[in-house]
């Protein structure tokens, strides 16, 4: 198989691009970044404290220069899963599309809740109506920002990642 491009998955919490991500780079034998992990690390913080400790305000602000930092060390290759929310800010699709071919990951809000039961580590889920809010506002926005939308309604990660696979290899 040929080098792929970078790939970038988005999608909302529970979409699963963390577990798809960790195939992919497996598979092509690339690096895989987690964008949610990289910025915990960088801060020395989980993201509920730095949700608690300085608002969510100063979590997209980490968000963004993460992105700008990536682009700018230049990796090789690389499949990125970015924080569910990295879409809300214009200023990040540009960000993101430069990085490679994006990959919404998408399913309906039961299917996503039910994969993410009250996970301590997602701060927004505390609250179900800004849960529906940010849905509603950010379904939209991943569509537009995709290259590529991929259905995981039913679908194990393994099998995602096999539906992304196929499609670069087919685009290419
Ligand atoms: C968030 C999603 C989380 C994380 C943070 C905020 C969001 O990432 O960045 O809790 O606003 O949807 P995942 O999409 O990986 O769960």
């Amino acid at each position: 198989m040929k080098t792929p491009p970078h790939v970038v998955l988005i999608g909302f919490m529970g979409a699963g691009k963390s577990s798809v991500g960790k195939r992919l780079a497996q598979q092509w034998g690339c690096v895989f970044i987690d964008a949610d992990e990289r910025i915990e690390e960088r801060e020395g913080l989980s993201i509920p404290d730095i949700f608690r400790e300085f608002g969510e305000g100063y979590f997209r602000n980490l968000e963004t220069e993460f992105l700008k930092a990536l682009w700018q060390a230049g990796h090789m290759r690389l499949v990125l899963a970015t924080g569910g929310g990295m879409v809300e800010r214009p200023e990040n699709h540009e960000l993101i599309k430069r990085l490679g071919k994006v990959f919404y990951l998408r399913a309906d809000l039961d299917a996503l809740m039910a994969r993410v039961p009250l996970d301590p580590h997602r701060p927004l889920l505390k609250n179900p109506d800004i849960i529906k809010q940010r849905f509603a506002l950010r379904q939209p926005l991943y569509e537009r920002l995709a290259d590529h939308v991929v259905d995981t309604l039913g679908k194990d990660p393994e099998r995602v990642a096999q539906d992304i696979i196929k499609f670069m290899t087919n685009t290419r």
